[in-house]
């Protein structure tokens, strides 16, 4: 029996609305990436200590040596046969897709336009927009994903509604207003003049506000002309700071169309960097056919590809090829991502155990530490974050997930037999969803706690 078992009764406190605060448990984070490195990678703290000042970590260890330095004006949550790790990071959703989750249809493009571009034009009012980006935010947080990268809808009002409640909830996004001025419905269309100033304006008013960051979002290459592309990459040189986030590359047919869409390109990443749309901060989701060549000019560029494996088994596009883009000569920044709601599940739990399977189908494992990796300080690599989110070090923000590996009687029939922290992990991964999420950190608050004694 682990030492943290042996507290016995469950002493969780009621939730302090301070920022400050320790929390025993396990502790489990990442000091390199175990594609690389493997399983060392993985540090593992049985009886840890996890103190937090103002939003801050100031202390990671073993609970015998940090004990004794708690000062009596922080609350101490002890989970007992909990695992505490960073919070995850989801790389890439779209909140005004949360009520489409589910919504059967054919593959990627007829997909768009029965279901996805129907719901969007919902978010032109601003009531509906409040309306799910709270519930989408707090959907998050239930699922223990502190920090995420989302699109919003053509109209700027959804993009405010998303700022606004992440704002109320102290939580990390990077978001923006897509940029699409052909092939959607007339009510969706902005102009490249257009996307360009509302864009400005919403960068002007969010990014670096709070924990707030702004992505410029031309959806993909198939819904704006080269003027709206050319537009976006005049934006980013002004605002280098931002964020760049679209998708590529997800679906054969629509590699197809891209080409005859842009017949002078040499292929789709091509589009994208003739058009200056490459390089750090930029991400992509899907990016699943793809050449030798434009994976290297995504290496070169240090561009971010986000891997979406729900939403790839669900409109069938195919298997994304983790294993050889990490460990190529030249590896891939890679990223995680629910890509709601194409993807089927709000949990980075239920989106590693997807991962996993694509992996399998490819000849590979993914293991427990490179699956927990990529939630947490992988993404936050990806992200060029991880000198805020994504460990436990010092003066790192305290966004933190508690796992609970016998949160319901499946996991606890697997906990029984299970050797080491690794082999919870995966079980967690593979059989865990909402209902193993104990508990939620943002900047040091709890802000959800399950089955509170
Ligand atoms: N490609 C362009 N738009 C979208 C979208 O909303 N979802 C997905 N999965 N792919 C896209
Ligand atoms: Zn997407």
């Amino acid at each position: 029996m682990s030492p943290v078992r042996r507290l016995g009764a469950n002493s969780v406190n009621t939730v302090g609305s301070g920022r400050s605060g320790a929390i025993r448990a396990q502790l489990v984070r990442f000091r390199d990436d175990p594609f690389q490195a493997g399983s060392s990678a993985l540090v593992h703290e049985p009886d840890g200590l996890l103190v937090f000042r103002d939003g801050r970590i100031t202390a990671c260890g073993p609970a015998a040596a940090l004990l004794r330095e708690l000062t009596p004006d922080l609350q101490l949550h002890t989970y007992s046969d909990c695992i505490a790790m960073p919070g995850f990071i989801d790389a890439h959703t779209h909140y005004v897709q949360a009520q489409i989750v589910a919504a059967s249809g054919g593959p990627l493009l007829d997909w768009l336009e029965r279901r996805t571009y129907v719901a969007e034009q919902d978010f032109a009012d601003p009531l509906h927009a409040k309306i799910v980006a709270a519930r989408f935010c707090d959907e998050l947080i239930r699922n223990g994903t502190t920090t995420a990268a989302v699109l919003c809808a053509v109209y700027p009002q959804s993009v405010d509604a998303l700022f606004e409640a992440a704002t109320q909830r102290d939580m990390r996004v990077i978001a923006g207003k897509v940029l699409m001025d052909r092939n959607a419905p007339s009510a969706l269309l902005d102009t490249a003049q257009s996307s360009y100033d509302e864009s400005e304006t919403l960068i002007k008013r969010w990014h670096g506000k709070g924990r707030n960051l702004y992505a410029i979002t031309p959806r993909y290459a198939g819904s704006s002309t080269p003027a709206q592309l050319e537009a976006a990459s005049v934006l980013w040189g002004q605002y280098s700071q931002v964020y760049m986030h679209s998708h590529l590359a997800e679906n054969k047919q629509e590699v197809a169309w891209i080409r005859e869409l842009f017949p002078d390109c040499n292929d789709y990443v091509d589009v994208y960097d003739r058009h200056g749309l490459l390089g750090p901060r930029a991400l992509f989701a899907h990016g699943i056919y793809l050449s030798e060549a434009e994976r290297d000019r995504l290496a070169d560029t240090q561009t971010t590809l986000v891997h979406c494996p729900s939403a790839n088994l669900f409109l069938g596009s195919g298997l994304f090829p983790l294993h050889d883009n990490k460990r190529r000569k030249t590896p891939l920044a890679v990223a995680l991502g629910t890509d709601i709601g194409a993807g089927t599940s709000f949990s980075m739990l239920k989106t590693m155990a997807d991962a996993y399977k694509v992996s399998r189908l490819l000849g590979h494992a993914l293991s427990a530490a490179e699956a927990f990796y990529l939630a947490t300080l992988g993404t936050a690599r990806a992200l060029q974050l991880d000198d805020r989110i994504g460990s436990f070090a010092p003066g790192y923000e305290a966004d933190i997930v508690i796992l609970d590996p016998r949160a319901t009687p499946a996991l606890r029939l697997r906990a029984d037999r299970c050797a080491d922290v690794e082999d919870l992990l995966f079980s967690l991964l593979i059989q865990g969803d909402d209902r193993a999420i104990r508990a939620s950190y943002l900047h040091g608050r709890r802000a959800h706690v399950l089955n509170e004694q």
